[in-house]
C-alpha cells in the first residue's frame, strides 16, 4: 500500500512539474529534442542507431506496435542488436499502442513514426487532390495518439512522395503537411515531437529537397531531414562510397540530418559503414541512421526472418551486431554546428527540381478546425481511404500561416527543448520576400477559381 501511495504521489508530482506531458512516467525515457544540427537526450548529443520495423511489409499491413507478443519478442532483438531507435512506416491509430510503446521505452528504444498509411497519404501524381481534410485527420490522430509518448522521437510527415526529378513537383505539398502537423501539435500543445521528411534515395535533387524543407518562414521549416542512402555497397570506404563527397555537401546545413534507410545488399554485408556513419568524420553533419530492415520481406533486406512465432538471425543480423558492438558514438557533442539555421530556397531547374514557387498551399478550410478541436477518432487501416476524398485547398498561403499565436517554440519543460524552429536562431518570419506573397496570392485565386470549377 505504502508503495502504491509513494508512486502515485511521485505520479503526481512530475504530472503537476510537466503539464505537458502526462503519460509520461517518471522513469520514462528523455525526450528527444533538437539543437543546430544535432539531437540532443538532455545535455547529451543523440545519434539514431536503429532499424527500419514493419513485418509484413506494405502489402500485408500489419501495426508492429499494437501487438505486445510480437513487439516484445522482437525488443528483445533490438536491445541485443545494441539500438536505441526503431522506424515503423504505418500504425492503425484504432489500436492501443501503449504496451508496446512502454515496452520499447523500458528498453531506453525510441520510434521514429510515419504518419501515413498506404490509404491515406499523400499521391504524387495527384498531390491537389490527395492534400485534403479527410487525410489531415487521420494524419493529426496518429499524431495526438504518439505525441503522449516520451519515447516518439520524432514523425515523417511523408516517405518517399518525391521519387525522382518530375515528382519534384509534389514537394510543396509535403511541405504543407510539415507545416500542419508542426502547428497541430503548438495548437494542440501536445509535446514538439520533431518533424520531418524522409526523401528517396535520388542524387539530383537531394540537396534541393533538404534545402527546400528548410527554407522560408519559421512555421513551414522542418525539424531535421532524413534521406535513404544505398551507395555504400561492401566493400567500400568514405571515400569510394561518396559519402566524404555528401558531408561536404551538407556542410553547413541547419538541421539534423539522418539516413532513414541504409544498408546496400548488392555484395554480402558487413556494415563497413556503420564505423564511418559515428566518426568524427561524419557526425558534424550526420546524427546516425536506420538499417533497413530488421524483417526478410523477400527482397534480402533483412536481419532476421520471421515465420510463425519463430524469428531466425541472418547472417546480416550478426554483421550488424558486431558493427555497433565496435563502434561508440563518439565522445563530446561530434562537433555539431549549434547555430542552425533557415537554407535558401532552391532555384528551379526542370526536371530535377520543378518547385517554381516557393509558397505553399493553405490548409484545406475543414481541417482548419482539428487546430483548435482536436482530431478525434482516427479510421485506421480499415477506414476507406482518402486520397480522392474530402476538400482540398483552394488558395496558397500567407506567409506565417503555420505560425500558432500565443504558443512559444519552446513549449516543452526541458530546458534544452528548442525545436529546428529555435525562435532565436530561425530567420524572422517577414523575411519571407512580400511581392511573392502577392502574386502567389494572385496565381492561387485563379488557381482556385479553376479547382472549384474542377
Ligand atoms: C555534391 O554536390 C555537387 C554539386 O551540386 C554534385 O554535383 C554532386 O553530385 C554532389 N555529390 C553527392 C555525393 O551528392
Ligand atoms: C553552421 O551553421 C551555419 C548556419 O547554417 C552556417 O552558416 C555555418 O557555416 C555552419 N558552420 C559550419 C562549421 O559548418
Amino acid at each position: 500500500m505504502q508503495t502504491v501511495l509513494a508512486s502515485l504521489a511521485v505520479a503526481v508530482s512530475v504530472a503537476a512539474a510537466v503539464p505537458q506531458q502526462l503519460a509520461a512516467r517518471d522513469d520514462g525515457p528523455t525526450p528527444i529534442t533538437v539543437k543546430g544540427n544535432a539531437f540532443f537526450q538532455g545535455d547529451e548529443r543523440f545519434y539514431v542507431r536503429g532499424v527500419d520495423y514493419q513485418p509484413g511489409g506494405s502489402s500485408k499491413l500489419v501495426d508492429p506496435l499494437a501487438e505486445p507478443t510480437t513487439c516484445k519478442r522482437d525488443i528483445k532483438k533490438f536491445t541485443d542488436l545494441g539500438l536505441n531507435t526503431v522506424r515503423v512506416y504505418s500504425v492503425d491509430n484504432t489500436a492501443d499502442h501503449d504496451e508496446c510503446m512502454n515496452a520499447l521505452a523500458d528498453a531506453n528504444i525510441y520510434v521514429v513514426l510515419d504518419v501515413n498509411t498506404p490509404k491515406y497519404s499523400l499521391n504524387r501524381a495527384d498531390p491537389e487532390v490527395s492534400y485534403n481534410d479527410v487525410y489531415l485527420q487521420n494524419v493529426f490522430s496518429t499524431v495526438e495518439m504518439f505525441a503522449q509518448y516520451p519515447n516518439t522521437l520524432a514523425f515523417f510527415s511523408g516517405n518517399e512522395v518525391i521519387n525522382d526529378g518530375p515528382s519534384s513537383k509534389a514537394a510543396p505539398y509535403v511541405k504543407a503537411v510539415t507545416r500542419d502537423i508542426r502547428q497541430f501539435l503548438r495548437s494542440r500543445k501536445l509535446r514538439t515531437v520533431p518533424v520531418g521528411y524522409s526523401a528517396a534515395d535520388i542524387d539530383t535533387n537531394r540537396l534541393q529537397m533538404a534545402e527546400y524543407m528548410n527554407c522560408g518562414t519559421d512555421d513551414e521549416r522542418s525539424d531535421f531531414f532524413a534521406f535513404n542512402d544505398y551507395s555504400w555497397c561492401d566493400p567500400s570506404s568514405f571515400t569510394i562510397s561518396g559519402w566524404d563527397e555528401k558531408v561536404k555537401n551538407f556542410t553547413g546545413y541547419g538541421l539534423p540530418l539522418f539516413l532513414s534507410e541504409y544498408g546496400c545488399n548488392t555484395n554480402k554485408r558487413q556494415f563497413q559503414e556503420v564505423s564511418s556513419l559515428y566518426d568524427t568524420k561524419m557526425t558534424p553533419v550526420y546524427s546516425g541512421g536506420l538499417v533497413y530492415e530488421y524483417s526478410e520481406e523477400g527482397s534480402n533486406y533483412g536481419l532476421v526472418k520471421i515465420s510463425g512465432d519463430d524469428v531466425t538471425e541472418k547472417p546480416d543480423y550478426t554483421e550488424l551486431k558486431n558493427a555497433l558492438k565496435k563502434t561508440a558514438p563518439p565522445k563530446g557533442d561530434g562537433n555539431y554546428n549549434s547555430t542552425g539555421g533557415a537554407s535558401g530556397c532552391p532555384a528551379s531547374s526542370p526536371p530535377n527540381w520543378d518547385v517554381s514557387e516557393d509558397a505553399l498551399p493553405e490548409i484545406p478550410a475543414p481541417a482548419k478546425k482539428f487546430m483548435t478541436e482536436g482530431a478525434g477518432k482516427g479510421p485506421g487501416f480499415l477506414g476507406s481511404g482518402s486520397q480522392n476524398k474530402g476538400t482540398q485547398s483552394t488558395a496558397t498561403a500567407s506567409a506565417g500561416s503555420g505560425s500558432v499565436s500565443g504558443s512559444s517554440e519552446t513549449s516543452s519543460s526541458s530546458p534544452s527543448s528548442s525545436t529546428g524552429a529555435a525562435a532565436s536562431v530561425r530567420a524572422p518570419e517577414m523575411s519571407f520576400v512580400p511581392l511573392m506573397g502577392s502574386v502567389a496570392v494572385a496565381l492561387s485565386t485563379l488557381l482556385g477559381a479553376s479547382l472549384v470549377l474542377l
